[in-house]
């Protein structure tokens, strides 16, 4: 058996590496998602193999890529695990925080491997539909390596999102519609094209690249990885990664026990969660989402398949929160951390909140907090936090604003 080969999640069909380039032809783009196998009998590695410093290159006996064909030189990987005692009541929660990446997403880790496929495979351009971070994360790698990036996004994607592409120079197609009709008419226009296909779920090398969060979780921790990981979810993707990170960890021998996944979504875009409850055979529930968190705003969820698959193998669960919810957990989490996340990414600690508060964790328990996007990329959404009151530029006028705040606090100044 060569390296590694696809499995579809639907009806189980093997192919090798070059018979299909992103789904199952038998099951289609929705549901024959592929995951990729690898020959576990001929891969040696050993745990002394990793550090906390190398970046995503240091699992290349696990990716289906080589780093030979790595054009970027940006420094993608090992990003911070912190640790903190008590958060929310629970003994130890970490927090892997992936804000600190090139284009300040989670989404940089599936984009480099991306980008390494399309430049083995000659393409000269690469296209993908997002919320708005893998767009970012598209155009700024693919600048990095010499590419052509077209992005499909919603017009109404956070304005740090769009400087984002403007900055690098991509082909913006700022779309009047929701993410879920963005990837479709990208999905028609770049197959038309022929350009390489950067979309979630239907390219399976993209996951191979997230997973390397969880690795290095597992690096951080010297291979005892949290009992919980708590992962934002819009097409599930990003949280089925963490699964097939720890799951290729454990087959390789490296960790003794896969992590209970939690998925959360925000309330008003909970199509995953509700597609879980129904149960086996999984299918999707899709409509139309609503929610401040812009990232995790998806109606029809494309790696539905995987998640619920890998979430159930995983024992865990999809649970939602409101937008108040994650408002206030963003606002708490900065604060009592100094980790500003974007939305999306804090609705991981808004899920650890409302689990606590249910008593659905235990507080002995070790829980890793994934926050996946940097709160830069969005401010509008904490511009409600507080009002900026302007003083004058005088020593009294600035000492009596500082009495007021020290007596009366948020009440709001007025200087008569
Ligand atoms: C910051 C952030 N968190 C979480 C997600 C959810 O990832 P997925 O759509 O793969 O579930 C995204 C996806 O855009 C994201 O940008
Ligand atoms: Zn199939």
């Amino acid at each position: 058996m060569k390296k590694f080969r696809f499995r579809c999640m639907n009806c189980s069909r093997l192919y090798e590496e070059n018979d299909v380039e992103y789904t199952c032809p038998q099951c289609g783009t929705r549901l024959g998602t592929l995951e990729t196998l690898y020959d576990f009998d001929n891969i040696s590695i050993k745990k002394s193999d990793f550090d906390s410093c190398s970046d995503i290159w240091q699992f290349e006996a696990l990716l289906p890529v080589s780093a030979k064909s790595f054009r970027v030189n940006l420094k993608i990987g090992t990003t911070p695990l912190y640790r903190f005692e008590n958060l929310s009541g629970v003994k130890e929660v970490q927090i892997k925080y992936d804000g600190t990446t090139p284009t300040a997403s989670f989404k940089d880790r599936a984009t480099v491997i991306a980008v390494n496929r399309a430049v083995e495979k000659n393409y000269s351009s690469i296209y993908c539909a997002s919320t708005g971070n893998a767009a970012a994360s598209l155009a700024g790698l693919s600048a990095a390596a010499g590419l052509k990036a077209y992005i499909f996004i919603p017009s109404k994607a956070p304005a740090a999102k769009i400087a984002q592409l403007m900055v690098y120079n991509a082909m913006i197609l700022a779309i009047d519609s929701d993410y879920d009709t963005a990837f479709d008419l990208s999905m028609k226009i770049g197959e038309e094209k022929n350009w390489y296909c950067r979309n979630s779920a239907v390219n399976p090398y993209l996951i191979e690249g997230k997973k390397t969060a969880a690795m290095e979780i597992c690096v951080q921790t010297e291979f005892d990885p949290p009992d919980t990981v708590v992962v934002p979810v819009g097409d599930g993707t990003v949280i089925s990664s963490f699964y097939k990170g720890f799951s290729d960890f454990y087959n390789a021998g490296i960790i003794k026990k896969i992590p209970q996944l939690i998925g959360v979504q925000a309330s008003g875009a909970n199509s995953l969660e509700l597609a879980f409850k129904k149960g086996e055979p999984f299918w999707p529930v899709d409509f139309s989402g609503k929610t401040i968190a812009d990232s995790i705003n998806v109606g029809k969820p494309r790696d539905f398949l995987k998640a619920c698959t890998y979430i159930k193998k995983s024992k865990g669960d999809l649970i939602s929160v409101t937008d108040d919810e994650i408002l206030s957990a963003q606002k708490e989490l900065a604060s009592s951390t100094g980790i500003f996340s974007e939305p999306a990414g804090a609705a991981s600690y808004a899920a650890l909140k409302k689990l606590v508060h249910e008593n659905r964790i235990e507080k002995s328990s070790r829980v890793c907090l994934a926050v996946t996007g940097n709160g830069l990329k969005d401010i509008s959404a904490v511009s409600s936090c507080k009002t900026v009151e302007h003083l004058k530029p005088d020593v009294q006028d600035i000492k009596e604003y500082l009495d007021f705040k020290e007596t009366y606090g948020d009440e709001s100044y007025d200087e008569n």
